[in-house]
């Protein structure tokens, strides 16, 4: 079956080529993925999958029956949003959409998923279960994954994987990480309200800025004191504002921040846990505040059980040199989690870097990756999919 897989992938190998320059070129924004998602739809319906349009808002879902009698599905999720960044790289191919660029890859991830359903969809014959491919929507507003959720995408859905580009992975190597992949990403927003009053008379007056300041620095010490070390949290607070005048004590700040954190149990806890803080040291000195703590998506956790298997299939189709262990996790964030909130599942990295090019962050103007990558990660992807059904069905 690999040997199938890897001629069919080959083959296919120039259209996967056009396809994802063909996405490239046409970016859209986040929930404004209306050509995309036709594009997708179309591609899917040629090689004869089932497909439902406008799933959670602009995403596609396609959906290849293999041949059995069950209800259970294994979902392949992908997504298709762009960045609003202008374009730099001077390829043939760039962004014709002005200000808008594919540079987080969900262009190449769209492109596996086609190709992956284009594999698998000439082997149904021999396809021991069901696949449904996701291709969602605005994952860079972490909302496209609740969108699908809230639309039934993972009714009947037993198990789900997924991939991400990764710019310092060499081109068309696979990257495993065991256990936690990305961090969960909350936003806070806190309002100190003091009381003003004359530069000279500070008892008078009630400091925001000296009790904002009092925060700040409690809030970073009681991370290195009061929680487990080993369960990192890091948090930042990027924009701060208060004051009118040099000699004004001022009656209220306001600041703006990002709470990052890799255990579940550590995101659980934070909102109440920062809020004590807070409260805290604005009673003592006699402040108001308005926390507004937003938890936004949490930490990806892989599947040890499907972590495996995507680890030996990578093995078996490329070798140990071309499957590289990720000792640590990201501190990014990435809404795929949302899913594994109610289905196993597991996400591993596409090494999309160029041996012989400068190689550019994710979400940079001149992020470009190197194409070959795809045919890798288009095998890796059906070959794990096969073997998740043919594993399923051995074992019962
Ligand atoms: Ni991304």
């Amino acid at each position: 079956m690999l040997n199938k897989i890897k001629d069919l992938a080959t083959t296919l190998a120039p259209r996967l080529i056009e396809i994802r320059r063909h996405i490239h070129s046409h970016p859209e924004l986040s929930g404004q993925e209306y050509q995309t998602a036709a594009y997708v739809a179309d591609v899917l319906s040629s090689c004869g999958l089932h497909v439902r349009e406008a799933i959670g808002q602009t995403g596609v879902v396609g959906e290849l029956k293999g041949m059995n009698n069950h209800h259970q599905w294994l979902a392949i999720r992908t997504d298709m949003d762009a960045l609003p960044i202008t374009e730099c790289t001077n390829l043939d191919f760039a962004s014709r959409n002005t200000g808008i660029m594919h540079a987080c890859g969900h262009d190449v991830h769209t492109t596996v998923g086609l190709g992956t359903a284009m594999v698998l969809s000439e082997l149904r014959e021999s396809l021991p279960g069901n696949i449904r491919f996701l291709f969602q929507p605005a994952e860079e507003i972490a909302q496209g994954a609740s969108w699908m959720i809230r639309d039934g995408v993972l009714q009947d859905v037993q198990a789900i994987l997924g991939v991400h580009v990764y710019p310092t992975i060499p081109g068309g190597v696979i990257g495993i990480r065991h256990g936690v992949l990305t961090a969960a990403a909350d936003d806070l927003e806190l309002v100190i309200i003091g009381e003003s009053g004359h530069g000279a008379r500070p008892h008078e007056a009630i400091d925001a800025i000296w009790i904002a300041s009092q925060v700040i620095t409690n809030l970073q010490q009681a991370i290195s004191r009061t929680h487990n070390p080993l369960r990192p949290v890091v948090l930042t607070i990027g924009k701060i504002s208060g004051g009118q005048a040099p000699n004004v004590i001022a009656n209220q700040v306001k600041m703006w921040g990002t709470v990052r954190s890799l255990h579940p149990d550590t995101h659980k806890t934070l909102p109440g846990w920062i809020e004590n803080i807070v409260a805290n040291i604005c009673s003592t000195y006699g402040a108001k505040y308005e926390l507004n703590y937003r938890q936004g998506v949490p930490s990806v956790q892989n599947d040890p059980a499907l972590t495996q298997l995507v680890e030996s299939v990578a093995l078996a189709a490329w070798g140990s040199d071309r499957v590289q262990t990720l000792s640590e996790p990201s501190l990014g964030a990435e809404d795929f989690s949302v899913y594994l909130q109610h289905v196993p599942g597991m996400m591993f990295r596409l090494g999309v870097a160029h041996k012989d090019q400068p190689n550019y962050p994710l979400h940079h103007p001149q992020f470009e990756i190197d194409e070959s990558a795809i045919v890798t990660c288009v095998v890796t992807l059906a070959y794990a999919a096969y073997k998740y059904w043919h594993n399923c069905h051995s074992s019962h």
